[in-house]
């Protein structure tokens, strides 16, 4: 269709964006027919707002630190798996009450483009290369399997735990198909309910929205804060009010070690009758590029590294811990009430973020370039930007090596949150259930293993053991399988029993 009949051309021309057709004589009918269909579904006066409004607080807050205005998470809002271990029991089985009434459901974010990665296809997807190959999503899915079977256990009733999980443009036919080509891992198909959130084109500096080819947008997914929208528009809240969810744990795909819908976390939100919770693992170097959740102005949020100075960064409380250590893990509780009045009263006022990046673009000649500086932004909210509308926030701090590893980029010597870094954590941790349940490992000389890895001869490697979530959710229930046995790594324990992949070097 001619974009000018159309009203196309005049759209866009009244909200400064002509140049998107300036190859439309250069497309077929097919190319253009997906172009116009892809601008009209496109709000751009509400786009070119974003921008500006993004732009204007990304400069402010260029020029100012936080921290004059900062104070820590004070004592009586936070519970720490450390700090409060005679409380840990009273939480979990708060909590495994709550998913026994099936008032608790888990929020996945799993709508990011794994750039760092580089994949072509959606993250949960991935094998980090643990000796079963299980997947994220794999390992996810059996986690709330399990939990359900705990909770149906201890209070005699059926329960499930609803999987909300939040793709996007670019992820959710692929996710939707490898769900459906894995039997949902087990799970009722019916509680897994896949949605999907927006996306929004990048720009110049200029505000002018960046081609990636003659005929196609350069389109990105708009954070993982673009949550609180998609909830509205998908009818997700509305779903959650039909099955009585009361409680909701939201997390990232990323996190090998994620304690999906944890008891003790929410029964400790729970208890603690909080719309808002944010789990966190401490801060012990200054210098972690990680964010930290504090009060800015006796509100909560999160305060990026980079807007604070070292000083502040280093600042430490009586106890010698870091004073602004409550790092940010991208995971939270929310309770529905909270969530609700989020999706349907304060999502319209937060901000977009400016992230700069290398955007691919093609030139007036119709040439694709690769820029190696950055020449654009994408704008994106974030999940946590939602905690200053919180009445009672809490803080909940674990243990990184048991609960937080996070996979971000590809594989290097030394790198950090890889493949290999997620494969070591999981397996060092059931390497310490297996030990804290009683069992040992021995070489293949018959020698035990010492259970701190020793450094010499490079064996800082851990060693292989894994447990399928479908035996053990956080630890438990090893024992009567473990208990005074010898065992030659690479150990698995799976439904189908105790097995020794290797034994004796054979
Ligand atoms: P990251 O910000 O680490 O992004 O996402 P990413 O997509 O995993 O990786 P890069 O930055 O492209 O390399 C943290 C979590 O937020 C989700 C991701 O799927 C991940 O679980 N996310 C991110 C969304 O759900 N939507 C988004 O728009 C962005």
């Amino acid at each position: 269709m001619d974009p000018n009949t159309s009203g196309l051309m005049q759209r866009l021309a009244e909200a400064g964006q002509s140049h998107l057709l300036q190859f439309w004589n250069d497309l077929s009918p097919e190319e253009q027919a997906d172009m116009t269909l892809d601008l009209q579904g496109m709000d751009l006066q509400e786009i070119n707002g974003f921008f500006k409004n993004a732009m204007e607080t990304s400069s402010n807050s260029k020029h100012e630190k936080m921290d004059a205005r900062m104070e820590p998470v004070p004592r009586e809002v936070l519970g720490s798996v450390t700090r409060d271990r005679e409380c840990l029991k009273n939480w979990e089985a708060a909590g495994l009450h709550c998913i026994s009434q099936s008032k608790v459901a888990a929020l996945l974010l799993a709508g990011g483009q794994g750039t760092r990665l580089g994949l072509s296809y959606p993250k949960g997807m991935y094998d980090v290369g643990l000796p079963s190959h299980k997947t994220l999503f794999q390992i996810q899915a059996e986690r709330i399997l399990k939990l359900q079977q705990l909770a149906e256990q201890k209070h005699k009733i059926k329960c499930c735990i609803p999987w909300y999980i939040m793709t996007s443009g670019r992820t959710m036919e692929s996710t939707k198909e490898f769900f459906s080509r894995h039997n949902y891992f087990g799970l009722d198909k019916n509680n897994v309910v896949f949605f999907q959130q927006g996306m929004l084109p990048a720009m110049d500096y200029n505000g002018k929205i960046i081609l990636e080819s003659k005929g196609k947008l350069s389109m990105a997914p708009d954070g993982n804060g673009g949550l609180y929208r998609a909830l509205g528009n998908q009818g997700i809240t509305d779903d959650m009010q039909r099955r009585g969810i009361e409680y909701i744990h939201v997390y990232c795909v990323d996190n090998i070690l994620v304690k999906v819908a944890d008891p003790a976390f929410v029964g400790f939100c729970v208890q603690k009758e909080a719309d808002c919770g944010a789990k966190v693992v401490e801060k012990t170097n200054p210098t972690e590029a990680v964010g930290v959740v504090c009060k800015v102005d006796g509100r909560y949020q999160v305060v990026e590294y980079s807007e604070i100075t070292l000083a502040t960064a280093e600042k430490r409380s009586a106890d010698g811990r870091l004073m602004f250590n409550a790092g940010n893990v991208a995971n939270h509780y929310f309770s529905f009430s909270f969530l609700r009045d989020v999706v349907q009263k304060h999502e319209p006022r937060l901000q977009h973020h400016v992230a700069q990046k290398k955007i691919p673009y093609v030139d007036v000649q119709g040439r694709l370039i690769k820029p190696d500086k950055p020449n654009g932004i994408k704008m994106e909210k974030f999940v946590f930007d939602i905690f200053q509308f919180a009445k009672t926030f809490v803080v909940y701090e674990v243990l990184r090596e048991d609960e937080f590893s996070p996979l971000k980029n590809a594989d290097t010597q030394e790198g950090k949150d890889t493949p290999t870094t997620a494969r070591h954590a999981l397996m060092s941790l059931h390497h310490r259930w297996v030990l804290n349940a009683g069992g040992h490992f021995i070489d293949e000389n018959g020698r035990r293993v010492p259970a701190i890895p020793s450094l010499k001869d490079g064996t800082d490697l851990p060693i292989k053991c894994e447990i399928s979530p479908l035996v053990s959710y956080g630890g438990e229930g090893l024992d009567e399988l473990v208990k005074g046995r010898e065992f030659h790594p690479t150990l698995m324990i799976d439904e189908h029993g105790v097995h020794e992949l290797v034994k004796n070097g054979v």
